[in-house]
């Protein structure tokens, strides 16, 4: 067989690990597999090229993808589903490996409507995608923003401040609550559960009543901070997404509890170190067993699927369930957070 194989989205470290994962399961079933450039920009404009050993020699631990990715909307794009389908024909593909989040996967499913024979792989730091219990790329970026606290909390300490970690996190606030937690912040905001600008100074100030001269406060880019002025974003990617950090919820949220509480507060925008640098372990092996595991799917004929992580198990999930709808965070978790805020 000639497999296809793509990465969709903003990158995250893993990818790396699943696209060898499924060159290596592939060549040991004597198929071919052909590296697609860019997301789907390099299936419509048939940017593609045989991958070789070579090119994935040595990648299991490097960050990013060497596939090159876009958020290219072929729904978007005149005539661009069309030109995905005639890609596929005259590449002689047998089957695809989409490697995303929502989106990717989406447009995946509308390929498998279309009678493309297709499997994808999910992979977002946010974490949001519906039918797996994580994505590729979470761990790596929860490891980070732990870091982050670890780093911020000393000098927080020596300096009697607030600090605000401004952390990915458009629809869905995994990485704010699992990386607060394991970082030990005292205040969480997410997009699931709205808080307001009194909560976040009262908790301040009961902190410094306390007896405890700082304070460690994680949010994600799309919290919703009753009372907190922020800029209105209009640009939008071709999937209709808004670059939300673009709001300047850290920045205005912390000038707002120094205005207020009288505190010095500072905050500092994590960004794309998110996503950036070498893998975890955990997101390697997840990527690994992935990325075996979509190939074992395309031998098996089972097209139209994801390859889930569910249970500490890889397992098919039809792609039809896992389109078009966010994971939010689980709120029992979340809860539990509240135990050390
Ligand atoms: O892919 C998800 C994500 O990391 C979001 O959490 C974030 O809002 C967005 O990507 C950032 O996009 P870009 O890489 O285009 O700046």
């Amino acid at each position: 067989m000639r497999i296809g194989i793509l990465t969709g989205g903003g990158d995250v470290p893993g990818l790396n690990a699943a696209i060898r994962a499924v060159f290596r399961r592939a060549l040991e079933h004597g198929h071919q597999v052909l590296a697609i450039k860019d997301g789907y920009r390099g299936l419509i404009e048939g940017d593609i090229e045989p991958l070789t050993k070579e090119m994935v020699s040595e990648i299991l631990n490097v960050g990013g993808t060497i596939l090159g990715t876009s958020r290219t909307n072929p729904l978007k794009r005149e005539g661009g589903i069309e030109k995905c389908l005639q890609s596929v024909d005259e590449f002689g593909l047998d089957a695809l490996v989409t490697i995303g989040g929502d989106d990717t996967l989406s447009v995946a499913y509308e390929l498998h409507k279309r009678g493309v024979p297709i499997v994808g792989i999910p992979k977002t730091m946010d974490n949001d995608v519906c039918g797996t219990d994580q994505c590729i790329g979470f761990d790596t970026a929860v490891t980070r923003v732990t870091e982050a606290l670890d780093n911020l909390r000393t000098t927080a300490r020596s300096h009697n401040r607030v600090f605000v970690l401004e952390v990915m996190g458009r629809d869905a606030g995994w990485v704010a609550t699992v990386g607060g937690m394991a970082g030990g912040a005292d205040f969480i905001a997410i997009p699931e559960v709205p808080s307001s600008l009194d909560e976040v100074c009262e908790h301040v100030e009961r902190r410094w009543e306390e007896g405890d001269y700082f304070s460690l406060i994680v949010a994600s880019e799309g919290a919703h901070i009753e009372g907190l002025p922020s800029r209105k974003v209009e640009d939008v990617d071709e999937f209709g997404h808004k670059r939300l950090v673009e709001r300047g919820l850290g920045p205005h949220l912390a000038k707002q509890i120094e205005a207020r509480t009288g505190k010095t507060a500072r905050c500092v925008v994590l960004g794309h170190i998110q996503r950036g640098g070498s893998p975890t372990p955990f997101d390697r092996i997840l990527a690994t067993r992935m990325g075996v595991q979509a190939v074992d799917m395309i031998e098996e004929g089972k097209f139209g699927r994801m390859a889930a992580f569910k249970g500490g198990k890889i397992v098919p999930v039809e792609l039809e369930r896992v389109t078009g709808c966010t994971r939010e965070v689980d709120l029992d978790l979340y809860r539990l957070t509240q135990i050390f805020c």
